[in-house]
C-alpha cells in the first residue's frame, strides 16, 4: 500500500517518542471461526498495520529503540510448503526482513523463548485487555525476567498502554493517507450513486446491499469497512439494521450506510433517498431538515472547534425541525436543553474515520473536548428517526428514519467534505434516482 519507508517513519516515530528505556510490543488479533473450520476473512489489526504494512496473522512486532542492533523484531509464520498449498502464502522469516522492515525475524513458534530476553526494559508499551492469550504470553515472560532479575535481567517495572502515544499518530492523517482515504470516499460515492440509480419499488434491500459491495470489491476495495446497512421504510429507525432482506416500497425512504475500504482505509456514508425517485410531504419536509443541520454541523468543522460545537449545531437544527414538523412542543431551545430531542436523534454527530471506521484517538483532553486540528478525519452523521410507534407525532412521519453522513478532513483553514460527491441536495438526489439503473441490476 505504503512504501517500507512511510513504516520505518511511523516506527521511528514511535521509538522516539517512547524512548530508548522502554520496549513495545504489537501482535495480530487471532483468527476468528466462522463455524466449523471455516474461518471469517483475516484483518490485521489496524496498529499492526499501520506499523508494518504486515496482513497475516500469529504476527508480532518488538520495537526496542534502545537497542544496539535489532531495534525491530518480528515473529512470523514461517515458509511451509504444505500449509501454503491450503492456506495461502506466507512473507516468511525473510519477507519480514526483506519486505517489511524487521531487522531481525523469527518463527512464531520461537515467540515464547525469545520474548523474555527481549522485554528487558523500564517500561514495556502494550495494550493489555483487547487479547487475553497473548496477554498470558506478555504476563508469562515478565515473570520469567522477575526470576532472572539477581542475573541483572530487568524485568519492566511499567506496563504503558500504547494507545496514547500510537493513536495520536493515527488520528492525524498524513498526505498519503489523505489520498487513499480519497480514493476509499470515491469508490463509496460511485456505490452510492449506483443505488440510488438501482433502486425501485420491488427491489429488495439485498439487492441493494449486494450492488454497493459488489462495486466496492470490483474499484479494488476490501469490501465493505462494516456491515452495509440498507433499510427501507421503518427498517431505516433501526441505527444498526443489518437484516436487508425486506423489498422496497413505493412512497418509502431507504437508508444506505455504506462505506468502502481501501488500502486498509475505510469511507463511512449515509444517504437517504426515496425509493420511487421522489421526496414527498412531511417526508420531504423532514429531510430538508436533516439536510440543513447536515450543512450547518459540516459549516462548525475548523481547527480548534470541538466534536461538541458540531453536535450542538447539529441538534439546534434539528429540535427546531422537530418543533416545526409538530414531533415536540417548542420552544425548541426547552427541547435542547431537557434533551427531549433523544427522541428522535439518539446518536452523536461525529467520529473519528480512518483505518477502523470508529477510528482511535481521544476524544477529551484534561475532561474536556478537544480542539480539532489539520489532518483529523471526522463524520458528520445528523439523522432524524420517528418509531413506528412513536407516541403523539404526526401520522406521516411515522416509520421514517433519515440520515445524511459525510466524512470530513480538518484543513489549515477549515475543513473539507471527502464525500460531497455523493448527492445529498434534494434535487440532486432525485436526478441521481431518474439515472439509468446499472447494468448489474438488470
Ligand atoms: N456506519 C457506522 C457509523 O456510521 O458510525
Ligand atoms: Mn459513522
Ligand atoms: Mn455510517
Amino acid at each position: 500500500m505504503f512504501e517500507a519507508a512511510v513504516f520505518a517513519q511511523r516506527r521511528q516515530r514511535l521509538m522516539d517518542a517512547i524512548g530508548p528505556d522502554a520496549v513495545a510490543v504489537f501482535h495480530s488479533p487471532p483468527e476468528a471461526i466462522r463455524n466449523g473450520d471455516a474461518h471469517y476473512r483475516y484483518r490485521q489489526s489496524s496498529d499492526l498495520l499501520y506499523l508494518t504494512g504486515f496482513t497475516e496473522p500469529e504476527a508480532t512486532l518488538v520495537l526496542r529503540p534502545g537497542a544496539a542492533k535489532h531495534r525491530v523484531v518480528m515473529f512470523v509464520r514461517p515458509r511451509d510448503k504444505e500449509r501454503e498449498t491450503w492456506d495461502g502464502r506466507r512473507a516468511g522469516v525473510d519477507g519480514a526482513v526483506d519486505r517489511f522492515g524487521a531487522d531481525v525475524a523469527y518463527p512464531c513458534g520461537e515467540l515464547a523463548d525469545k520474548l523474555p530476553d527481549l522485554l528487558s526494559a523500564e517500561a514495556l508499551y502494550y495494550s493489555l485487555g483487547s487479547d487475553p492469550a497473548f496477554d498470558r504470553t506478555i504476563a508469562s515472560a515478565i515473570d520469567q525476567l522477575r526470576r532472572r532479575e539477581r542475573r541483572g535481567v530487568r524485568p519492566p517495572a511499567r506496563v504503558v498502554d500504547p494507545r496514547e502515544v500510537l493513536h495520536e499518530m493515527r488520528l492525524i492523517k498524513t498526505p498519503e493517507e489523505i489520498a487513499v482515504l480519497e480514493r476509499a470516499a470515491a469508490i463509496s460515492v460511485e456505490a452510492h450513486t449506483a443505488a440510488m440509480a438501482a433502486a425501485a419499488p420491488g427491489t429488495w434491500e439485498y439487492e441493494l446491499e449486494a450492488l454497493v459491495d459488489y462495486t466496492f470489491r470490483r474499484r479494488g476495495g476490501v469490501g465493505p469497512g462494516y456491515t452495509t446497512i440498507v433499510g427501507g421504510g421503518a427498517n431505516a429507525t433501526i441505527l444498526h439494521y443489518v437484516e436487508n432482506d425486506a423489498q422496497l416500497r413505493a412512497g418509502d425512504l431507504v437508508l444506505i450506510d455504506a462505506g468502502c475500504e481501501y488500502g486498509f482505509y475505510t469511507a463511512d456514508i449515509t444517504r437517504t433517498f426515496p425509493v420511487d425517485g421522489r421526496f414527498r410531504g412531511p417526508q420531504r419536509d423532514a429531510y430538508e431538515v436533516v439536510l440543513a443541520a447536515q450543512r450547518e454541523a459540516i459549516a462548525h468543522v475548523r481547527p480548534g472547534a470541538t466534536l461538541d460545537d458540531i453536535h450542538a449545531a447539529a441538534v439546534r437544527v434539528l429540535t427546531e425541525g422537530m418543533v416545526d414538523l409538530g414531533l415536540l412542543p417548542g420552544p425548541a431551545e426547552a427541547r435542547v436543553a431537557d434533551g427531549a430531542y433523544k427522541t428522535f436523534y439518539m446518536h452523536r454527530t461525529s467520529h473519528w474515520l480512518g483505518m477502523d471506521v470508529h477510528d482511535v484517538g481521544a476524544y477529551n483532553r484534561g475532561g474536556k473536548p478537544r480542539p480539532l486540528a489539520p489532518g483529523m478525519v471526522l463524520t458528520v452523521e445528523p439523522g432524524l428517526y420517528v418509531a413506528e410507534d412513536a407516541d403523539g407525532v404526526p401520522d406521516a412521519l411515522r416509520g421514517i428514519g433519515i440520515r445524511i453522513e459525510d466524512d470530513v478532513l480538518v484543513t489549515d483553514d477549515g475543513c473539507r467534505n471527502l464525500t460531497e460527491a455523493a448527492p445529498s441536495a434534494i434535487a440532486d438526489v432525485e436526478a441521481a434516482c431518474r439515472a439509468a439503473a446499472p447494468a448489474a441490476m438488470r
